[in-house]
């Protein structure tokens, strides 16, 4: 088992990530940190609570992280993940989960220091770039650093060519970036350009729901608004779920395809939040980035489907056939 730390702004994306690892036998989740982004952290601390109460799982420790970006004002997303940010599904409180004294880059140092752990990146990097700014030793320590984040050739969803998580926190973006080159390291960039593939479709949300009612109804509950905002700003049928396939890649490195390249990230003007991927080789300098553009959209909704709804593949194989081998 790979012991992960999962960062993240839940969210709703988010919300579905951290059930696909949390039904994935590969990885073990030590420990789950928030950070500022979709939703404020505090926000994104109790539904962090909200999702592990459905799982079954409050025994998973979740610390609080950055309340804002390294430099910029911070903007969140709750226009895409409701006022609740999670779909403003408005699940109850969790009762008696207070924020722990110690902090996500607390957490993250003591642990990363124990050796062996892995690091999959939900949200704005600012609790990765703050745990530089403290210990950059042990920032090195992580074993694998995989972030949804970025975007090559894709358009961007917060400006023309910025993704929202590296354009809420630029600067932490290329902190990140920059350290991994300095230190011949790379991240493994879950961009737009593959996570735009994977659409939660009408039709794939009502086989969930027949196949398994309990977790279904809750996709449908926390998807519903995002379902919404997607037909309203872009058109499409059913809703982008950008941070399962980031877990999807750690958990198996075969359903992404890319190239390695050296990337940076700008923090100002028009393409503020921008991921530079130099991917001709025009400023010859060492990659610091795994960049994906292909996507196995059939292996992804195998695991997804299979695990998130605790199923036995040949029962389903046909129900779910046009999405997927099971
Ligand atoms: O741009 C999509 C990313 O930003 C996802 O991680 C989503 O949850 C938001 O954090
Ligand atoms: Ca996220």
């Amino acid at each position: 088992m790979e012991r992960v730390i999962i960062d993240c702004d839940p969210g709703i994306d988010d919300s579905l990530a951290i059930m696909l690892a949390l039904k994935s036998p590969e990885i073990e989740v030590i420990g789950i940190t928030i950070v500022a982004g979709n939703s404020p952290v505090e926000l994104g601390f109790m539904n962090a609570k909200r999702i592990l109460k459905f799982l079954g799982r409050l025994d998973i420790p979740v610390y609080a992280g950055a309340d804002k970006p390294r430099i910029r004002d911070y903007v969140n997303a709750l226009d895409t993940h409701g006022e609740d940010g999670l779909g403003e599904s408005f699940l109850p409180e969790v009762e008696g989960q207070n924020v722990p004294e110690k902090s996500a880059v607390e957490f993250m140092k003591e642990t990363l220091r124990e050796g062996d752990v892995s690091v999959i990146a939900l949200g704005p990097l600012t609790n990765l770039a703050r745990l530089i700014d403290e210990d950059t030793d042990a920032f090195l320590l992580i074993k694998r650093l995989v972030s949804m984040g970025g975007n090559f050739k894709s358009h961007g969803n917060c400006s023309p060519v910025a993704e929202y998580n590296y354009w809420e926190d630029p600067d932490s973006a290329r902190l990140v970036f920059n350290t991994l080159y300095e230190h011949h390291r790379k991240i493994e960039m879950v961009g737009l350009d593959v996570t735009r593939k994977i659409v939660l479709t009408p039709e794939i949300l009502d086989e969930m729901k027949m196949v398994n009612p309990q977790v279904g109804d809750f996709v449908e509950k926390i998807t519903g608004f995002y379902f919404k905002f997607h037909w309203e700003w872009e058109h499409i049928r059913g809703c982008v779920i950008n941070d399962p396939l980031a877990v999807a890649q750690f958990i198996n490195p075969e359903i992404l395809k890319g190239f390695e390249a050296y990337t940076d990230v700008e923090t100002s003007g028009i393409s503020m939040g921008q991921t530079v991927v130099d991917s001709c080789g025009f400023y010859r300098k060492e990659s610091n980035a795994i960049v994906f553009t292909e996507v196995d959209k059939s292996a992804f909704w195998s695991m997804f489907i299979t695990r998130v709804l605790n199923i036995e593949t040949s029962k389903y194989a046909e129900r779910f056939g046009q999405y997927c081998k099971l």
